[in-house]
């Protein structure tokens, strides 16, 4: 049930493809592609053109997550390079409602990603849409930053929203965090309510040392203290 998703923000870019592989063999879920455009988030990444070379290395899930304003013109390209599950933030689409049925209509999964400071009201009327939501416990644009505390009390307000629409629909929607996911603080925050975790620096960090790159002993722990949740 949890799903650990590691962020190639903090991979070897040289090297993309082969760092895909070997996380994924090291026993990850998921691969998050951390979207950045240099406007909405001060930052610049990867687009469409390295999903789509990234694509072929790998059955994994390929988690989008879309730091950009505005969103609806690159989803379908996004759709087209093979990701699997498309987020976004509310704040950057001028009709949230609209942009999640984009998403599906090109196929993927759709989520919404909500900032340290942006209220869980968002989600209130459109989680028939959802397949996702996204908290992030960093402010977007950097790969590296320290957890911050108060997203726990939020996890355990958004878990309660999830599983009462879960109670009256039937379905479920995943709960995710993005940002200072680390081996010693997982399990609590797994004890919060999310079931999927992105981490950048704690497992691109790990493997280094090691020739060609390997995530084996991080992945594991990551692993091992969820179970321990
Ligand atoms: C931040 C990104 C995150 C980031 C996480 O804007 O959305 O996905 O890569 O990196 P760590 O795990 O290092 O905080
Ligand atoms: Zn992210």
């Amino acid at each position: 049930m949890y799903i650990i998703a590691p962020s190639i923000l903090s991979a070897d870019f040289a090297r993309l493809g082969e760092e895909v592989r070997a996380v994924i063999a090291s026993g990850a879920d998921w691969i998050h592609f951390d979207v950045m455009d240099n406007h909405y988030v001060p930052n610049l990444t990867i687009g469409p053109l390295v999903c789509a070379a990234i694509r072929p290395h790998t059955q994994a899930t390929i988690d989008v997550h879309l730091m950009v304003k505005p969103v609806d013109r690159i989803v379908p390209d996004f759709a087209k390079a093979g990701a699997n599950l498309i987020s976004f933030h509310p704040e950057a689409s001028e009709h949230i409602d609209r942009t999640l049925a984009l998403i599906r209509e090109c196929g993927c999964q759709a989520g919404l990603v909500f900032n340290p400071a942006t209220p869980l009201a968002w989600m209130d009327h459109v989680l028939d849409k959802l397949d996702l939501v996204l908290l992030m416990s960093v402010n977007p644009g950097f790969g590296g930053q320290k957890f911050i505390a108060q997203a726990l009390d939020k996890l355990r307000a958004a878990r309660a929203r999830l599983d009462a629409y879960e109670r009256e629909s039937g379905r479920r929607i995943r709960l995710e965090i993005d940002g200072g996911v680390k081996v010693d603080n997982i399990a609590e925050i797994a004890r919060a309510g999310a079931d999927t975790f992105v981490a950048g620096s704690a497992v691109f960090g790990a493997g280094r040392d090691a020739d060609p790159h390997r995530y084996d002993t991080v992945v594991a722990a990551l692993r091992t203290e969820l179970r321990s949740a």
